[in-house]
């Protein structure tokens, strides 16, 4: 309902309670509790006796009916939870994907101003405070589960090329799944999966990305290693815009990938290769390995060429 009343908002200056009435088929005490609640969520309204209401500004939230406007995917984000504040999105996909209490299509994502417990990979906390994105998408592709680790490299494209268009800055992915600026993270993602031998269930893919934080407001820990948008482009980023040009680029990378594109997807990958050509040294849980990166095969995985010039190739694993 609230949607309604924003769209015959944003026609015209004014829209008079009684015109708002009818076009929604309620009455004028419904439409003012309406506005009432816009108000509560951040959007100011002004009311004059003669004239109506007028929309005088959008709050900087990222609310579905702001996201979803202009939004021109097929389906990633046709349906989006949103919450000022929850744990992690990925916990919620993941009850969401899991139990099908209800319809869940496939490009649902849930959003949130705030997380309280942000998830990141290998168990660590994911900082997510007010000024960030941080989201879910819900996908159920009909891939072999050897696709998951595709998945997280064109996700990094998508979040790169998204960036780049929104504000011209041009950040590099860590394999496998780290967005650096400067070399300090700008954005993670976290992929999480159920699969069965040849099948998957369903993919929850979380991508984090730290948009309007101030420096000093990270954690200590993490200080040193981290940088935010804001930082770089010295002004406040539209998160709106940029959550909407994430989920088309997301969108149009998934669907390359369902045609078996990967190898295209691969090449712009390594465009933005931070990690291709350099000297590291790779935790593969049971040991740490050193090489230097030479390149991601088709299946996503990184190449090392050891010091006796043994190739391995590493499907999982971080750079340390
Ligand atoms: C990492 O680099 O360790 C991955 C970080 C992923 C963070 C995102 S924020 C949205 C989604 N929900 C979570 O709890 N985690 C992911």
């Amino acid at each position: 309902m609230t949607g309604d009343i924003l769209k015959y908002l944003r026609e015209k200056e004014y829209v008079s309670g009684e015109v708002l009435a009818q076009k929604l088929g309620i009455s004028r005490v419904a439409v003012w509790k309406q506005i009432q609640r816009l108000k509560d969520m951040g959007y100011k309204i002004t009311s004059d006796q003669n004239l109506g209401y007028c929309l005088v500004s959008r709050p900087d939230l990222l609310l579905p009916q702001e996201i979803q406007r202009g939004l021109s995917t097929k389906y990633i984000g046709k349906e989006i939870f949103y919450f000022s504040e929850l744990k992690s999105t990925n916990i919620i996909a993941k009850e969401k994907a899991l139990h099908r209490t209800e319809v869940i299509d496939e490009g649902t994502i849930i959003i949130a101003e705030k997380q309280s417990a942000g998830k990141g990979r290998l168990g660590r906390k994911w900082f997510s405070p007010v000024g960030g994105i941080w989201l879910s998408v819900i996908l159920y592709p009909q891939l072999p589960p050897s696709y998951i680790p595709r998945i997280t490299l064109m996700t990094a494209v998508a979040v790169v090329k998204a960036v780049k268009m929104c504000t011209q800055i041009e950040p590099q992915i860590k394999w496998p799944n780290d967005i650096l600026i400067s070399e300090k993270k700008v954005c993670g993602i976290l992929t999480e999966m159920s699969a069965e031998l040849d099948i998957i269930n369903w993919v929850v893919v979380g991508i984090g990305i730290n948009v309007n934080i101030d420096h000093q407001d990270f954690p200590e820990d993490i200080q040193e290693n981290t940088i935010s948008l804001k930082e770089v482009s010295e002004k406040e980023v539209l998160r709106v815009k940029l959550a909407q040009t994430f989920l088309q680029e997301f969108e149009k990378y998934y669907d390359k990938l369902k045609r078996k594109e990967f190898p295209s997807i691969l090449e712009e990958w390594k465009l933005y290769s931070h990690t291709l050509g350099r000297k590291i040294r790779v935790d593969i849980g049971e040991r740490i390995v050193t090489g230097k990166a030479v390149d991601i095969n088709e299946e996503g995985a990184l190449i090392l060429k050891k010091e006796d010039g043994e190739l391995i190739k590493i499907i999982s694993g971080t750079i340390v």
